[in-house]
């Protein structure tokens, strides 16, 4: 029996290299192996406010680079959370399984909620992990190839699967999360304190859109912030610029970091750079002329419907099954 792997991004704003790197890429490598799911997480992009008409396009620009980033619709399931209602069921059964304490340790909620106070934070924010974990569990799902920040999610999964299992019999499967050793977190150019994200306070100077404009990408890289050491050396403590660099062409490259940094002993950070602005320019524009291919509304449309279709199918037995074993019907 082939493994039942899933995996989901929210269509806020365009997507990362980031995201790229640490979850899409990992999530197609594996596509064939495995039963796939993948899906526009569309429900987790309104925890906070959004302009409908923007996040349509985000929708719509989202499945599009699934496609370009090498999603097969004839291996893999590509749907629309909020085309599936069982989520919203899923993900309301298992807020009733979690103790408030364990949403407030969430890291991810910590900081946001940290930034804006928690009187002032939405309760999106607050309780969209346990939405998450309905989003997995509704699928039977083995493994969640997930970047390093949403590792926590996952966990909680498990932790709250098991714990409906001892209080109702086996209902779900316990998913396990697949972080990548390299490219899982990737950090942001101007800041390699913080993760890369879909925006950053710095004008955006330390992020890379997978649609960027190639030039624009390759100035980015080119100036990085780095170290006064001029070695390319993986050492996340001390140089965590440069090694950011390096598990991105590694992760691009599929070359093993201690060869990079071989074939790089002796010599600068510019000609190091230089090589990695090419690997990204070459990758973007290998994914922006498939994005251009497939961004057709109509074709788009055909695959999530059809995707919407099989994935009902699944979550409504695994919805039932649940709520069986609740007493609700
Ligand atoms: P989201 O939209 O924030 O990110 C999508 C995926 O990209 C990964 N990622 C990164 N990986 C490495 N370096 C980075 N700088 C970086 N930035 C983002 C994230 O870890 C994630 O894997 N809640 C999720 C979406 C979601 C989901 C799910 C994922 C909803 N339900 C069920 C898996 C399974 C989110 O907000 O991801």
């Amino acid at each position: 029996m082939k493994k039942v792997m899933l995996t989901g991004v929210r269509p806020s704003g365009n997507l990362t290299l980031g995201n790229y790197l640490g979850a899409i890429k990992n999530f197609v490598d594996k596509q064939k192996q495995c039963k796939s799911y993948i899906f526009i997480a569309d429900l987790h992009a309104i925890t906070s406010p959004k302009d409908p008409q923007k996040l349509k396009e985000s929708v719509q620009n989202c499945i599009a680079m699934y496609l370009a980033c090498g999603v097969d619709p004839n291996k893999t399931i590509v749907f629309k959370q909020s085309d599936v209602l069982e989520h919203g069921t899923m993900g309301f059964i298992m807020t009733f399984q979690t103790k408030f304490g364990e949403l407030n340790r969430m890291t991810q909620f910590k900081c946001k909620s940290q930034v804006a106070g928690k009187q002032g934070v939405d309760t999106g924010l607050f309780v969209y992990p346990t939405l998450m974990v309905g989003d997995i569990l509704l699928y039977n799902t083995n493994v969640v190839p997930v970047g390093k920040d949403q590792q926590q999610h996952v966990e909680l999964t498990r932790d709250l699967a098991e714990r409906f299992n001892k209080r109702y019999g086996n209902t779900f499967v316990l998913p396990d999360v697949y972080i990548a050793p390299v490219g899982n977190k990737i950090l942001n150019l101007q800041n390699p304190l913080e993760k890369m994200n879909k925006s950053d306070s710095g004008d955006n100077k330390g992020t890379i859109f997978l649609m960027e404009d190639l030039n624009s990408a390759r100035k980015k890289i080119m100036s990085a912030k780095t170290d006064s050491l001029n070695k390319v050396k993986f050492d996340e403590e001390n140089q965590p610029g440069i090694s950011n660099l390096i598990s991105i062409l590694a992760k691009i490259t599929d070359e093993a970091i201690q060869s990079i940094e071989k074939r790089y002993e002796g010599k600068g950070y510019g000609e190091f750079k230089k090589e990695v602005a090419d690997k990204v320019c070459e990758l973007l524009n290998k994914i922006q002329t498939n994005f251009n291919k497939f961004n057709d509304p109509d074709i788009l449309d055909g695959i999530v419907k059809d995707g919407a279709k099989k994935a009902t199918k699944t979550a409504k037995q695994t919805l039932q099954k649940s709520m069986r074993v609740l007493g609700l019907c």
